[in-house]
C-alpha cells in the first residue's frame, strides 16, 4: 500500500485518473509510428542510462522504457495510480512522490521525461529546481506537451475551455526558452481501431459538445492529426543573457499563478 502522504503540488488526473482502461486505449493511439518517442531519443537517449517517468500514470509507458534503459523509476504523486503502474511495471520501479517532491538522489538520474504531467508553465519552478537537483550533470529532462498551433486537434483544444487551463502557447514557449529549453514540433496523429474509440477518448479529454461536433463533421474517420512540441533542458543548459534584455522587458515568462491542474481533461495531459 502506498503511504497517504499527499504532496502540494498534486493535481489529480481529468482522464488517467477517471478512467485508466480508456487512457490505454488513448495511450495505444498517441503515437502509432513512434515519431514521438524517436524525437525523445534524439534529445535524450536512454539506453543504458537510468530514466525516471515523472507523473507515470498507469504505468503504460514503463515496461517499453525498460527495455533499453539501464534502469526505469515511475513517480507518481495519485496514491491509486501508484498501485495501478506497479502491477504492469515490469523491470521498473515505482515510487511515491512528485515533480516538486522527488524521493531520488541528488545527481542520479540520466533522462527525465514528463509526458502530460506538472509542466504546464508558469509556475513550474519548483518542479524544475527539483528535477535538475536529481540530473547529472549531463543529464536532460525531456516534455511532451499538445502542440497549440498545429493539427486537427489543436483545434478542438482551441474551442476547449479547460485548455484554456493549461497555458497558451505563447506563454509555454516564452517560459522554456527563458530557462534554456530546446524546442521541437512533432506532427503525429491519433490513430484508433475503432470509431468507438475514437469517440470514447474524444469525450474523456473534450467537452461533449465539442467532441460531438467534430464526430458529427468527420462521420467515418478513425484518426486525427495530432501535434506535439517537446522542451528540453538540462543542468548544463544556459538561459539567456538577462542582463541584455531591457529592464523593461525582463522575464516575459516570468511565474503568475499557480500552475493549472496537471492533467485536466484537455488532450492527453
Ligand atoms: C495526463 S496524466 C499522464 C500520465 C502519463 N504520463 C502518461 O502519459 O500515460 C497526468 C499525470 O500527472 C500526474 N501528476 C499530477 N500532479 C503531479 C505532480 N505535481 N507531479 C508529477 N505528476 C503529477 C497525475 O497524477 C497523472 O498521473
Amino acid at each position: 500500500m502506498t503511504a497517504a502522504v499527499s504532496f502540494p503540488d498534486f493535481r489529480p488526473s481529468g482522464n488517467a485518473a477517471v478512467d485508466p482502461e480508456l487512457y490505454d486505449v488513448e495511450n495505444r493511439a498517441i503515437d502509432p509510428d513512434g515519431v514521438v518517442l524517436d524525437a525523445m531519443r534524439n534529445l535524450a537517449p536512454w539506453d543504458g542510462r537510468v530514466l525516471v517517468d515523472l507523473g507515470c500514470g498507469t504505468g503504460y509507458w514503463l515496461d517499453g522504457y525498460a527495455r533499453e534503459a539501464a534502469e526505469v523509476i515511475g513517480v507518481e504523486p495519485d496514491p491509486t495510480l501508484v498501485e495501478l503502474a506497479r502491477r504492469r511495471a515490469g523491470r521498473a520501479r515505482v515510487v511515491h512522490g512528485s515533480a516538486e517532491h522527488l524521493p531520488l538522489d541528488d545527481s542520479s538520474v540520466d533522462v527525465v521525461h514528463a509526458r502530460f504531467s506538472y509542466f504546464f508553465p508558469p509556475g513550474c519552478d519548483a518542479g524544475l529546481a527539483e528535477v535538475l537537483r536529481v540530473l547529472r550533470p549531463d543529464g536532460r529532462l525531456v516534455v511532451v506537451d499538445n502542440d497549440h498551433r498545429n493539427g486537427q486537434f489543436a483545434t478542438l483544444l482551441a474551442r476547449s475551455l479547460p485548455a484554456a487551463a493549461q497555458g497558451n502557447a505563447e506563454t509555454t514557449d516564452a517560459w522554456w526558452s527563458a530557462r534554456g529549453s530546446e524546442r521541437v514540433e512533432v506532427m503525429s496523429e491519433w490513430r484508433f481501431g475503432t470509431r468507438a474509440d475514437l469517440d470514447a477518448v474524444l469525450h474523456l479529454e473534450l467537452p461533449a459538445e465539442v467532441a460531438d461536433s467534430w464526430l458529427a463533421a468527420h462521420p467515418t474517420v478513425t484518426s486525427m492529426s495530432y501535434g506535439y512540441v517537446l522542451f528540453s533542458v538540462g543542468p548544463g543548459s544556459r538561459p539567456p543573457d538577462r542582463a541584455a534584455i531591457p529592464a523593461r522587458r525582463r522575464d516575459p515568462a516570468g511565474d503568475g499563478p499557480a500552475p493549472p491542474a496537471p492533467g485536466s481533461p484537455a488532450g492527453p495531459g
